[in-house]
């Protein structure tokens, strides 16, 4: 059985059985999230191990996390876990080359000064006009997918991201479906469906390079030349007084990344929704709409896990670590704590006040949680007003992805509301 997203609370005695056989699973490993169930293994680990070395296959090491205090801890305290050694398990080992340049990548103060442009055109004011567009997108795939009786909710929201990062950064509309797949190729190189021929590796490093590629482009383009969108905030950057070409590129990459995760918690609620059979209840409830999204964040935790390195010897959850060492947390164990969340493995969308840590904690707070706010509750609400009801159309699969935890396919029956669809095709 699977304790993995999505699933209610198993009785004891399953949990055990999922428990003893996830074993000692390489949480590092793409594959784990693809066919195994991570779940299981958090939940062994923040009861027996919660601050633990992990091996993980040819690459070196770290201490992995798993409790909600000791998660939130790491993720606060950038005095004593930098972010400047990489935030992903992906540079493991390896320098980072985007460390001290990308906003992700630096620690306070230098992480201030380069966040605050960013932050104001991430603001929900300034992301106000993404509405109309997200919503223009939602139902260009929606209602063909109703007409049909039939939808594969992830496939649905794959091009959602970009759209919305499209805008905001004022990117041309005709470039959204190469940058979709470059994309996803980068943050789910394992997976089949984005796989080049050549492996993950290849995949990883072609995304790569013609992301970078791209944006140098479009920098070049944008220089003395500059707007109200967030890649002008991006060109007036400045690292260590002067701008920086190489430190425009790797934030626009960071925000491509970033922006990627935020449809899995729909498609997750969804599919959660609809495989309980309670979507038309919830449906037919626009009025329980701000805890829904906050639960479907807790339930999805879309970004999956991040690292840091201490920077001097610490303790963390009474275990003595070295300095120097990797650390990474995992915001999906952290989400389902029993200390923190009553029924964690229960999706409640009545959850609430629900202190999920999604977004992290912390300096470092994701820079684009109002938008993704945004977007999701604009395709909740799509989707509630158009399909009366959702059923379960085969077993979903889960992305081949330590680092974004959703669906690479989730098959689902339409019941579609036919005033609304008559509506839709009156309104073109
Ligand atoms: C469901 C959607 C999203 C989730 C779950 C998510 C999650 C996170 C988390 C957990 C962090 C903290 C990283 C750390 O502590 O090292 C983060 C940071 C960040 N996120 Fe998001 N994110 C989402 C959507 C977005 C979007 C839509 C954007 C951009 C438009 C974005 C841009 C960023 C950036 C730039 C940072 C780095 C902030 C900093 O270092 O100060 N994210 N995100």
């Amino acid at each position: 059985m699977r304790l993995t997203r999505p699933d209610r609370d198993p009785p004891p005695s399953t949990v055990d059985a999922a428990v003893d056989a996830a074993g000692d699973a390489d949480l590092a490993d793409p594959m784990v999230y693809a066919d195994g169930d991570p779940h299981a293994v958090w939940y062994r680990l923040r009861r027996t191990d919660p601050v633990s070395w992990r091996r993980t296959g040819d690459r070196p090491g770290y201490w992995s996390v798993t409790r909600y205090a000791d998660v939130d801890r790491v993720l606060r305290d950038h005095r004593s876990f930098t972010s400047t050694r990489g935030t992903f398990l992906n540079v493991l080992g390896r320098p980072d080359p985007a460390s001290g340049r990308q906003l992700a990548a630096t620690d306070p103060p230098r992480h201030t000064v380069m966040r605050s442009p960013l932050q104001q055109a991430l603001s929900i004011r300034s992301t106000a006009d993404q509405e109309a567009v997200i919503r223009k997108q939602v139902r260009a795939v929606l209602v063909p997918a109703a007409h049909s009786g039939w939808m594969d909710v992830a496939a649905l929201m794959t091009g959602l991201p970009v759209a919305v990062l499209g805008t905001v950064m004022g990117l041309p509309e005709a470039d959204w479906p190469q940058l979709t797949r470059l994309a996803m190729m980068a943050v789910a190189p394992h997976e089949p469906r984005w796989q080049l021929p050549k492996g993950p590796d290849a995949t990883l490093q072609r995304a790569h390079r013609a992301l970078f590629a791209y944006f140098q482009d479009q920098a070049h383009d944008r220089a003395g030349n500059p707007g109200s969108d967030l890649m002008s905030a991006l060109l007036g950057l400045q690292v260590d007084g002067h701008a920086d070409p190489g430190a425009v590129v790797a934030n626009c990459y960071s925000l491509m990344v970033g922006a990627a995760t935020w449809p899995h918690a729909a498609t997750v609620a969804l599919v959660e929704l609809a495989a309980s059979g309670r979507y038309a209840q919830w449906a037919a409830r626009p009025d329980l709409l701000d805890p829904l999204v906050e639960e479907a964040f807790r339930w999805a935790s879309p970004a999956n896990h991040f690292l840091r390195h201490t920077t001097t010897a610490v303790e963390l959850g009474g275990v003595g670590l070295p300095a120097g060492a990797p650390v990474v947390v995992w915001l999906g164990s952290a989400n389902r704590d029993e200390a923190v969340f009553a029924d964690p493995y229960t999706f409640d969308p009545t959850r609430w006040p629900n202190r999920h840590l999604a977004f992290g904690s912390g300096p470092h707070n994701c820079l684009g949680a109002p938008l993704a706010r945004r977007m999701i509750r604009v395709v909740f609400e799509e989707v509630f007003a158009l399909v009366a009801d959702l059923a379960p159309a085969g077993e979903p699969s889960h992305l081949a992805s330590n680092f974004v935890a959703g669906y690479g396919c989730a098959p689902v029956t339409v019941e579609v509301r036919e005033s609304a669809l008559a509506k839709a095709g009156r309104d073109g």
